[in-house]
């Protein structure tokens, strides 16, 4: 029976293996790809992923609303953010995307045989090969090495170390950063960063709907006025920044020491995340004009104080009036913009998933909601806080614990000492009284015997061995802040 048994399962194990190791090898064939050719595809079932694979390229897509975009990761990101979309204002609804060399030499995005977008001209080029280098750049070039078009050339909101920021008038380019709708949702938000022209130097800027927003200062020593958390030691990437410009064109650029995830993101609020998601730039969720940290200064609504901000929190307003605009193409930061130009206006939030605005309105308290789909953002009175509350934390929390430290080799000291001036005899005596006594009321005597003039007991270790049966287990009542507590045996 068993033998007949190995029999079966064996052919079938056979089987499940070879399937096992032939798709193993497939992916990783799959995987191993960093080129198309012409007529070759992405899709679905099959990434792009660079030399060293620092780099994959692919198509996610995006529930709500249900689309596909194509985009480069780094590899290792668990975050998987997008560093580059190709089609960020052209998704693919169907499902099917297609990201392919056509027989003229053209890169471009299809689905179900229709156009979605060209990424490259349309030249007629033979022999065009497409490869995703360890960089992160995406570059098509032709037969004869000549780069025909890069994704680097074609910025969405993120600047990888080596990417360019600035403009080339000769060529009549322009890198510029554009944000995400919101963090889900590629199509362009409400912010670009570009790089400005200030005389001789430059300077960073962000627009918020074509309007002034944020500045990054000056340039001196290697940095930007505002931009120091991004070369602060503090910093685990280490940014090295660049600024080259010559008559006809200037670009901003830098490298990281660790470029594992050298990252600067323009996010959907207007702001500049590095690689470990932290404000590079800003401690605040949004500016509001009043002109700190690189916020442009701006005449403040009537209403409003240098005390105003918006806290995000899960709360309600019970009673007020709430006012809907679904219009997709708004972002958390034009609700914002909404709320605080309106007098009435004490809260907002998105009325779709990631897009449109609530806002309310009326004279009223708003009430904490612990509904975890109610985050809002609120009117709240008081400073903006500074985002650098956890560096006082860290203070505290190390001042405790050197606290702690000292106590304990304070405790640990005294206790030597204590241990060291006991006398043999009296140690002989506790042992014998305690290996001798046969209740508690006797132990307390011991204890009262022990008293040496303060209000600690002492013990020899062997008394106490003896008293816990060599630390047994079965003797241990509990564990407590001074360590395992004993039950006196005889
Ligand atoms: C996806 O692309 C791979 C590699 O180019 C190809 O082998 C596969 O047939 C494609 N899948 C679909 C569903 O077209
Ligand atoms: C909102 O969008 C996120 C990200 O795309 C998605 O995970 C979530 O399911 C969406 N929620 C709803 C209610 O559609
Ligand atoms: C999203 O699109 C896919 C493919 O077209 C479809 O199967 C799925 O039902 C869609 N989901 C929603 C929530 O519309
Ligand atoms: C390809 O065509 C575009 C215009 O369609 C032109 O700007 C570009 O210089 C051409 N590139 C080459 C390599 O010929
Ligand atoms: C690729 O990743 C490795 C490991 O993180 C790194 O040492 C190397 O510099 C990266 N290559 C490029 C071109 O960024
Ligand atoms: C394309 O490649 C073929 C074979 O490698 C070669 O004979 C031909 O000259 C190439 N054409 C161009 C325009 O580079
Ligand atoms: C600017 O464009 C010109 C003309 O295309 C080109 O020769 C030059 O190398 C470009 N400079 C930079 C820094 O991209
Ligand atoms: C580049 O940006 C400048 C202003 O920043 C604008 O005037 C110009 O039209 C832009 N050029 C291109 C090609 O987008
Ligand atoms: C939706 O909002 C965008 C961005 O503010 C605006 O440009 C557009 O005109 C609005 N559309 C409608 C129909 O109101």
């Amino acid at each position: 029976m068993a033998t007949r048994e190995k029999g079966l399962i064996n052919p079938i194990f056979m089987l499940i293996l070879a399937f096992l190791c032939s798709h193993a090898l497939y992916s990783s064939s799959v995987a191993a790809t960093n080129t198309i050719r012409i007529g070759d595809e992405v899709n679905a079932t099959s990434n792009l992923v660079s030399e060293n694979g620092n780099f994959t390229l692919g198509l996610f897509t995006v529930s709500s609303p249900n689309s596909s975009y194509f985009g480069i990761w780094y590899t290792n990101d668990v975050q998987r953010r997008k560093v580059w979309v190709a089609n960020p204002n052209s998704p693919i609804t169907s499902s099917s995307g297609v990201l392919t060399i056509d027989s003229t030499g053209t890169l471009k995005i299809t689905s179900g045989g229709n156009t979605i977008m060209l990424l490259s001209a349309q030249n007629g080029t033979a022999n065009a090969t497409a490869t995703l280098e360890d960089s992160g750049n995406f570059v098509l070039i032709d037969g004869v090495q000549r780069t025909l078009w890069q994704s680097f050339d074609h910025p969405t909101n993120t600047l990888l170390p080596g990417m360019k920021l600035g403009y080339n008038l000769t060529s009549g380019q322009n890198w510029t950063l554009t944000s995400w709708l919101s963090d889900y949702i590629p199509a362009s938000g409400a912010f670009t960063l570009t790089l400005e022209s200030d005389g001789e130097s430059a300077q960073l800027v962000i627009h918020q709907r074509g309007e002034l927003y944020w500045t990054s200062g000056p340039w001196s020593n290697h940095n930007f006025m505002y931009t120091s958390e991004l070369i602060s030691p503090l910093n685990t990437y280490q940014y090295n920044l660049h600024l080259f410009s010559s008559g006809d064109w200037k670009y901003f650029t830098y490298d990281a020491v660790d470029a594992s995830l050298g990252i600067l993101e323009l996010s959907s609020n207007g702001q500049i995340l590095d690689g470990a998601n932290n404000l590079a730039v800003s401690d605040y969720d949004f500016c509001y004009g009043l002109g700190l940290g690189g916020c442009v200064n701006k005449v403040l609504p009537g209403c409003r104080s240098q005390r105003n901000w918006f806290q995000e929190m899960s709360a309600n307003f019970p009673g007020a009036l709430s006012s809907y605009d679904f219009n997709s193409s708004l972002s958390l930061s034009d609700c914002m913009e909404r709320c605080w130009n309106d007098c009435n206006c004490v809260g907002f939030a998105n009325a779709n998933n990631g897009t449109g605005c609530i806002l309310w309105s009326g004279n009223i308290e708003f009430q904490i909601d612990n509904r975890g789909d109610a985050l809002k953002y609120v009117l709240a009175p008081g400073k903006p806080s500074k985002g650098k509350t956890w560096i006082w934390a860290v203070v505290a929390i190390a001042i405790f614990l050197c606290l702690l430290t000292l106590g304990a080799l304070w405790y640990k000291r005294i206790k030597k000492s204590r241990i060291e001036g006991e006398e043999r005899k009296r140690q002989k005596e506790n042992l014998l009284a305690l290996t001798a006594s046969d209740s508690l009321n006797h132990v307390n005597d011991v204890e009262n015997n022990g008293r040496k003039g303060h209000d600690l007991n002492t013990f020899s270790f062997a008394s106490i061995a003896a008293a816990t049966n060599n630390f047994a287990d079965e003797n241990k009542l509990g564990e407590g802040g001074f360590g395992p507590v004993y039950k006196y045996t005889q």
